[in-house]
């Protein structure tokens, strides 16, 4: 299980990034160039003393570097921002391209085609998309050689995409649930607060752990030390009972 504090939305925090590292284990970073933090996770990742090879690091592509030479460079720009040499896993953020004059799946060809070269010289240990829906991994198939290691899709108890998940599944594609809270709105969900109650858990607990029992990887965010804290004290057994 990972906890983030990286994305744009609700503001970046050092202090919550330092703390995820140091005292709660967390290895799991997921960014993007869009959130604009890479530069101050360099420095965050730095303070925490933590080893780059004990790390897991994902950042994103954004759609105005889409293309087949935009993407390679673009992936190197957040490897120096990010002050790293490789990254665990780099995503291609939407599937819409917004490129004048080309069609998205066109423009999505080229990109994949650069990730997958960024994959074969080892820069990007696995790459994947995000917010694919089916028909996008299907036209990727036809296009691309690689089958994308990862998708990152909204995951929480209000949007439970089950057919594209099973579709991830049964392409060996990791399927990850990005607002696993809901960006917070599922925490005063009336049944979502009778089953905290119920199991002596907090709401968000129960979210998070609802996720990683479904079998989906987790990645919520806060900026607040305590709730990261908080966050991280959920039991990662898949399908054990909740005691
Ligand atoms: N691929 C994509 O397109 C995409 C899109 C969105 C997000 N993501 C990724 O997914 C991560 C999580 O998504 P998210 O931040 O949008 O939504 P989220 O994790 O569902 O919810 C975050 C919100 O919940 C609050 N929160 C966190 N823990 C809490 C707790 N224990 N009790 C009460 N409130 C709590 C946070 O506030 P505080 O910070 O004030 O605690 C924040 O407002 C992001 O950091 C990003 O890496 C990816």
């Amino acid at each position: 299980m990972s906890t983030t504090s990286t994305s744009h939305q609700g503001g970046y925090s050092h202090d919550a990034v330092v703390y995820a590292l140091q005292k709660c284990g967390i290895r799991h970073i997921d960014t993007a160039k869009r959130y604009g933090c890479e530069s101050l996770l360099q420095k965050a990742i730095k303070e925490s003393d933590v080893k780059r090879e004990d790390l897991w690091i994902t950042t994103k592509l954004w759609h105005s570097d889409y293309g087949y030479e935009n993407t390679k460079q673009a992936c190197l720009e957040s490897c120096k921002r990010l002050g790293v040499q490789y990254l665990d896993l780099y995503l291609v953020h939407w599937p819409d391209a917004q490129v004048p004059g080309k069609s998205n799946r066109e423009v999505r060809a080229e990109t994949w085609r650069a990730m997958e070269d960024l994959y074969e010289k080892g820069i990007c240990r696995s790459i994947g998309v995000s917010n694919f829906l089916i028909n996008h991994l299907e036209q990727l198939k036809e296009d691309c050689k690689i089958t994308p290691h990862v998708n990152q899709v909204e995951y929480h108890p209000f949007q439970r995409p089950e057919e594209l998940v099973d579709y991830c599944r049964s392409r060996n594609i990791v399927f990850e649930g990005y607002c696993p809270l809901a960006k917070g709105e599922a925490l005063t969900h009336p049944n979502i607060i009778q089953l905290a109650k119920k199991y002596g858990k907090t709401p968000a607990q129960i979210c998070i752990r609802w996720s990683i029992q479904n079998g989906i990887v987790t990645i919520p965010k806060s900026t607040k030390i305590e709730r990261i804290q908080e966050n991280c004290e959920v039991r990662c057994g898949l399908l054990a009972s909740y005691d």
